[in-house]
């Protein structure tokens, strides 16, 4: 049969890694499409510049609307990033009947139901594995794997950066700046890090996930997002102490109100196989209600373990290029015209359990006034540890985690305890889940 024939836009770590890897293991992967797989066109910014592929044999253009209006390619690479230009260039390959595979998270997560729309009606497929958990196949385990369960729940450490962070400052005490610089050194940060820190990047990841999971629309916008930059040392220690780990999650679960879409912090018990997914490694636990917890390991970002994603879509594009298209998979697990409407919970409507560190005056009394407060609000205390004073100091640490309960009634007992005229400063409130 003849070969398929794939246009890469952009030839950066990604395209590179996947000029690569088609091109080493060409034999092995055209024994599983049934077809040759060429790269024959690539476009680049800048056509002079050193890569780390070989790309002899390519035809290199600045401009992707060459490949893109080529009649001759079948499968488009979009793995410039972005989302304007790549989403027009995207737009425009599916008007001209191509077929679509993409890492692009931020564009899935954004614009995902108008790309899928248009993909549907011109009958081409746009997959995107590589968007979530670079080489874990997740988007295929939720969508395909585990189609027979209603997921009940799902939480990942879905950013590599942010993990490799965290890890590299509790267990080498480095700073913060120092090991976010090398994680874009190494190839893992987003163009602009604060996508990583601040949890954009995780929560375009669960944006998709949740999608897939529940059979909901594309909804970033309503994605509860905490980064980690105000994650203490002190926090990281006395979460330790407690027998906890914090991890910077995202958590999408189904409740009887609604679906919570929510990256933050969080404490997870230490005993927990993800508690110990440390550097730039990812791992989605994803809970069914036949199969119970399923825990995907593997590498999150970097240049093969994405291209290792890209590839098995650009297998499974190839196996069925000549099939009907009403037989496919659809793009969002669910059939189009089942997708639901139940709506996607606030901030204040979530619940969970609860760190707290506050600083209070050592006399009597002090704790009584705040265990008052959130018994007022209907939170139970599940621990609490006073430390010692601080040196040359009067005041203390106290340490507390509590029972699950709302998040309007913790943000509603954290202004009062903070108005304290014994308590000094503002609260550090981690959120805590057991995964259990
Ligand atoms: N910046 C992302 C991460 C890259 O660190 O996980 C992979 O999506």
């Amino acid at each position: 049969m003849k070969p398929v024939k794939v246009g890469v836009l952009g030839l950066g770590t990604v395209g590179g890694g996947v000029v690569n890897v088609l091109t080493r293991n060409a034999k092995e992967i055209s024994r599983r499409a049934g077809r040759k797989i060429l790269v024959t066109h690539a476009s680049a910014r800048n056509l002079t510049q050193e890569r780390i592929c070989d790309t002899q044999g390519i035809e290199l253009t600045t401009n992707s609307l060459d490949i893109i209006n080529d009649p001759e390619i079948d499968i488009i690479l979009e793995l410039i990033g972005g989302t304007t230009l790549a989403k027009n260039l995207i737009l425009q390959a599916i008007e001209n009947g191509k077929h679509i595979v993409t890492a692009n998270k931020a564009l899935i997560a954004l614009h995902g139901n108008e790309i899928f729309a248009k993909a549907s009606e011109k009958g081409v497929m746009v997959l995107f594995e590589a968007a979530v958990a670079g080489g874990i196949p997740i988007i295929k385990a939720i969508r395909e794997g585990l189609s027979g369960n209603q997921i009940e729940w799902l939480a990942g450490i879905i950013n590599g950066t942010g993990n490799f962070i965290l890890t590299e400052m509790r267990d080498k005490g480095r700073d913060f700046s120092e090991v976010l610089a090398e994680a874009q050194v190494l190839g893992y940060a987003e163009a602009d890090p604060t996508f990583d820190v601040e949890g954009i990047d995780a929560g375009h990841k669960l944006a998709i996930l949740a999608s897939l999971a529940f059979g909901i629309p594309l909804q970033f916008e309503k994605v509860f997002t905490e980064g980690i930059s105000n994650i203490s040392r002190a926090d990281v220690e006395y979460a330790e102490e407690l027998g906890y780990r914090i991890k910077h999650l995202g958590i999408a679960r189904k409740t009887e109100q609604g679906i919570e879409l929510r990256v933050h912090p969080t404490l997870i018990p230490e005993r927990r196989l993800i508690a110990n997914v440390d550097g730039v490694m990812n791992a989605v636990l994803v809970q069914g209600d036949a199969v119970g917890p399923t825990l995907y390991y593997g590498a999150g970002a970097g240049a093969e373990p994405t291209a290792s994603a890209v590839i098995s879509d650009v297998v499974d594009v190839v196996r069925v290029l000549t099939g009907d298209p009403e037989h496919r998979v659809p793009h969002l697990a669910f059939q189009e015209d089942a997708i639901s409407d139940i709506p996607v919970l606030t901030s204040e409507q979530i619940q969970t359990a609860y760190y707290l560190r506050l600083t209070a005056e050592d006399k009597p009394g002090v704790l009584a006034e705040v265990t008052r407060i959130l018994s007022n609000h209907n939170i139970s205390i599940e621990a609490l540890i006073q430390k010692e004073p601080l040196e040359g100091k009067t005041v203390v640490p106290v340490i507390m985690l509590t029972q699950t309960t709302l998040e309007k009634e913790m943000n509603a007992a954290i202004i009062e305890i903070e108005a304290l005229s014994t308590i000094t400063g503002s609260i550090s409130r981690i959120r805590l889940e057991t995964l259990g």
